[in-house]
C-alpha cells in the first residue's frame, strides 16, 4: 500500500499534533521536525483552526491540540484509510464551485488514477440534466474521483451503477436504514433521495480518456435544512439513522467500498455488481414511466442487464434502455 504523502504544512502539523493530542508542543519543535519556517507553522496552525481544529496556544507559545472536528482535511481522510489506489491522492478544499470541474482539470493534467477532490461546500454543485446540487456547508459529502478505465464510451454508465452499489453498501452499513438504488444514478433512503451521482467523461469515439465520478450525499441535514422545494423528496443519512453521522468515517467507508467495486468492474464489468443492483433496486417489478427527451415509455421493470440497461416489459415487447429519467407515478 502506498503511504499517504502529506503535501501541505497543515497536513504535516496535524499529523504531528495528533500524535501528541492534549500535550503542549513547542513551535520550534515543529519547525525542527517538519523542516519548515516558524512562519509556515503559524500559517499551518491558522489553517487548521479554519478547518475547525481546536488548538490552544499557552503563554509560552506552545500549541496543544484539544479537539478534532469532523473535517475533510486531507490528512484526516488519509488517516487509517487503507485503500490501494482510491483516495491515495487528495485535493481537499473548504469552498469550490464544483468538485467535478476541478477533477476534470486535474485529469486533463494526468493526475493519478483514484485522485479524490473534495470540498466542505460547493457554490455551484451540479446535478444531472443541468440541475443544481444543493451543497450546504459541512453537512454533506461532495466529492469527485478521477478514473482512467480501459473501456468503450458506451460502458461508462456502468461506472455510475457500480458507484451506486458502493454508496448503497456504505449507507447500508449504518443501523436500521432502508436503502435502495433508483436506476440509473440515485440512492434512496426510505424512498426519498439521499445521494446522487454525476459521471462525466472525456472520450474519443472508441476510447475513454478519463471519467470523473461526482458523488453528492446528504449526510447530516435535518429536514429543515433542505430548501422547501426539496423537503418532500430529499432525505439524509442522519434522518434515516436518527443519529448524526461522522462524515469523514462515511467517506472512508465509501472509498473502501468504491475501490472494491471498481477493481471488480475493471476485471469483469457489471457482472458482479448486477446482483447487488437487483438486490437494492427500487424499481424491480414496478410499473414506471421512462422519459427520454420528448419520448415517454411505460413498462414494468423486469431486469437490469449485465450492460447496466434497464429492461422493460412494454406494449411493444421487452426492451433494454441505456438512459432516461424514471418516474414511478
Ligand atoms: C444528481 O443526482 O443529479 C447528481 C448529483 C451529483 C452531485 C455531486 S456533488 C460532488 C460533484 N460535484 C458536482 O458539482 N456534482 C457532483
Amino acid at each position: 500500500m502506498n503511504p499517504f504523502n502529506p503535501e501541505t504544512t497543515a497536513d504535516r502539523v496535524l499529523i504531528f499534533l495528533r500524535k501528541k493530542i492534549g500535550q503542549p508542543v513547542e513551535p520550534k519543535r515543529l519547525v525542527k521536525e517538519l523542516k519548515c519556517s516558524p512562519e509556515n507553522v503559524v500559517e499551518a496552525i491558522s489553517e487548521l483552526r479554519s478547518w475547525g481544529y481546536t488548538i490552544k496556544a499557552d503563554r509560552n507559545g506552545r500549541y496543544t491540540l484539544t479537539g478534532i472536528p469532523d473535517s475533510y482535511l486531507s490528512a484526516e481522510i488519509a488517516y487509517h484509510l487503507g485503500t490501494k489506489m482510491i483516495g491515495r491522492k487528495i485535493y481537499a478544499y473548504q469552498t469550490v464551485q464544483s468538485t467535478n470541474t476541478i477533477a476534470a482539470q486535474l485529469a486533463a493534467m494526468k493526475a493519478p488514477e483514484g485522485t479524490l477532490v473534495i470540498a466542505e461546500y460547493q457554490t455551484r454543485g451540479r446535478g444531472r440534466l443541468g440541475r443544481e446540487w444543493h451543497s450546504p456547508e459541512k453537512v454533506g459529502l461532495y466529492c469527485s474521483l478521477i478514473l482512467y478505465p480501459k473501456i468503450h464510451p458506451t460502458q461508462a454508465p456502468g461506472i455510475s451503477l457500480m458507484t451506486a452499489v458502493a454508496l448503497a453498501e456504505t449507507i447500508n452499513s449504518y443501523d436500521d436504514i432502508d436503502v435502495k438504488i433508483k436506476w440509473p444514478n440515485d440512492v434512496l433512503i426510505s424512498g426519498m433521495k439521499a445521494a446522487g451521482i454525476l459521471t462525466e467523461l472525456s472520450a474519443e469515439l472508441d476510447r475513454v480518456e478519463y471519467v470523473i465520478v461526482g458523488v453528492g450525499v446528504n449526510l447530516n441535514q435535518k429536514r429543515s435544512d433542505f430548501p422547501p422545494e426539496l423537503r418532500e423528496t430529499a432525505t439524509s443519512v442522519r434522518i434515516g439513522t436518527k443519529e448524526k453521522v461522522n462524515r469523514r468515517e462515511f467517506l472512508q467507508r465509501f472509498l473502501r467500498n468504491f475501490e472494491k467495486e471498481y477493481f471488480v468492474f475493471r476485471k469483469s464489468g457489471l457482472k458482479e455488481a448486477r446482483k447487488s443492483l437487483l438486490r437494492y433496486s427500487a424499481l424491480l417489478n414496478q410499473e414506471i414511466k421512462l422519459k427520454m427527451g420528448r419520448k415517454t415509455i411505460i413498462g414494468t421493470v423486469i431486469d437490469i442487464d449485465a450492460l447496466g440497461r434497464l429492461v422493460l416489459d412494454t406494449r411493444e415487447g421487452i426492451i433494454p434502455f441505456n438512459a432516461g429519467e424514471v418516474s414511478t407515478h
